[in-house]
């Protein structure tokens, strides 16, 4: 099949890693392009110019290749509605329309659908002005919870125990005519369940944690995101079958109704609180990093899912299979990332450390020098991905391999997965 990614980052990377799995082990023989991709992309599709935000240019791009599916892989493009223009031009899409996409773009849409459907999440008042502002922040009292209501790539949630920062981000927020989103405080550890939708019917793939602050033991402000796992021992039975029950598929169904069907990935952000399971957040997309964990043990041929997905057959997919190793993916920062993130650096050692067994590693923020050396170009720079028996050799694994990778002035969080492993997650 002729595939086309459109995205530049590590959870693009792990989508064409995955399709080129399929080809390098003869089950499929795909031809695949990416747009813009990075520099590992590089060595498994082919790549071309294109802004990821011109449906008409992606549109083009893929008629122009001859794509038979075109995955939209982050969330900008996706609510600017590239899906859209892409589907109207007859060709199979994976990602939702712009108008399903705003579960994510909208954070008080999101809470509106979620109020219809009867999903279980966090009460929170919608702002437009300081007074409501500061009115809700002494409704819920400490830790305040304060989001940009729109797409912020990771930076509009604020979650601090300091009412003055709590006030100041939000009127930071409302500064530019912009609606600000208060909310109760949800206890408990996070999960993450991708769902993906073909509109009607919903397949869960495994849950995974993320790590979104940048330092060890949850210290320091939030980042995209600097390591994942999965799988989740100390999760709660019952947990998928719940979150499908309870959230996806109501989800789901209330899209539907409204005319908007969502197809793609419903990215379920949970947290498992002491008075239950809670919806942080919805994504219109695969999580980075967690989607490089979760891939790395699907066995089922990802071109196969998200085809279906597209052509609203998930009807007829067998059930997925796994792999029962577990993986971590660690991520690799650079210099002063995520307030002010270095670039240009020279990275070495990548391929010392897929020489590892189990181990991979994906690219994000890198780029090539004039020299046509490998550099850093980003806050993010690497996902490097092992699979393992279980948690604590995928761990040893992982930092084996970033252990071997030089960057100068790159950091990353020593305490992926560690708590899992010790057995010392637990849902209050
Ligand atoms: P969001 O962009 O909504 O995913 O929020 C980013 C992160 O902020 C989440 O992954 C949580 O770690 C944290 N967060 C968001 N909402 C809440 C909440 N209501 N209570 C506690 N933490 C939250
Ligand atoms: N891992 C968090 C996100 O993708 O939003």
């Amino acid at each position: 099949m002729k595939i086309l990614v459109i995205g530049t980052g590590a959870r693009e990377h792990a989508i064409i890693h995955s399709l080129h799995r399929e080809t390098a082990s003869g089950s499929a023989a795909h031809e695949l392009h990416a747009a813009p991709g990075n520099p590992g992309i590089a060595g498994l599709a082919t790549l071309h110019k294109v802004d990821p935000l011109d449906g008409t240019a992606v549109t083009a791009l893929a008629e122009q290749v001859g794509a038979e599916l075109v995955v939209v892989g982050p969330e900008a493009p996706l609510v600017a509605g590239v899906a859209d223009s892409v589907r109207a031009a007859g060709i199979p899409v994976f990602g939702p329309s712009g108008e399903a996409a705003r579960l994510e773009g909208s954070k008080s849409f999101a809470k509106e659908v979620m109020a219809a459907a009867g999903v279980p999440t966090a009460m929170a008042h919608v702002c437009t002005d300081v007074t409501e502002l500061a009115a809700a922040l002494d409704a819920f009292g400490a830790p305040h919870v304060v989001k940009d209501d729109g797409l912020a790539a990771g930076k509009g949630v604020v979650v601090t125990d300091d009412r003055a920062a709590a006030l100041a981000h939000g009127e930071a927020c409302l500064a530019g005519g912009g609606t600000v989103v208060v909310e109760e405080y949800l206890d408990g550890p996070e999960v993450s369940l991708f769902c993906i939708s073909d509109g009607a019917k919903v397949v869960p793939l495994v849950p995974a944690q993320d790590f979104k602050r940048v330092g060890n033991d949850d210290e320091g402000p939030n980042t995209g995101g600097m390591g994942a796992y999965s799988p989740l021992d100390w999760a709660p039975q019952g947990l998928v079958d719940e979150v499908m029950a309870r959230v996806a598929q109501p989800t789901v169904d209330e899209m539907a109704r409204r005319g908007t069907p969502f197809s793609g990935v419903l990215y379920v952000g949970l947290a498992l609180t002491s008075r239950g399971t809670r919806v942080v957040e919805f994504n219109a997309r695969f999580g980075d990093p967690e989607t490089q964990s979760v891939l790395a043990r699907l066995l089922t041929p990802l071109s196969e899912v998200m085809l279906a997905a597209a052509l609203g057959k998930l009807a007829e997919l067998e059930p997925l299979r796994w792999r029962r190793e577990a993986s971590v993916t660690v991520v690799v920062a650079s210099e002063g990332y995520p307030e002010l993130a270095r670039s240009g650096d020279q990275i070495t050692g990548i391929e010392d450390a897929e020489a590892l067994p189990g181990v991979h590693v994906l690219h994000a923020g890198t780029g090539l020098s004039e020299t046509g050396e490998l550099v850093s170009a980003g806050g993010r720079v690497l996902s490097v991905v092992a699979l393992g028996t279980d948690l604590a050799d995928a761990r040893r694994r992982a930092y084996e391999g970033v252990a071997r990778i030089d960057l100068k002035g790159s950091h990353h969080r020593t305490d992926i997965a560690l708590k899992a492993e010790r057995g010392e997650v637990t849902v209050p």
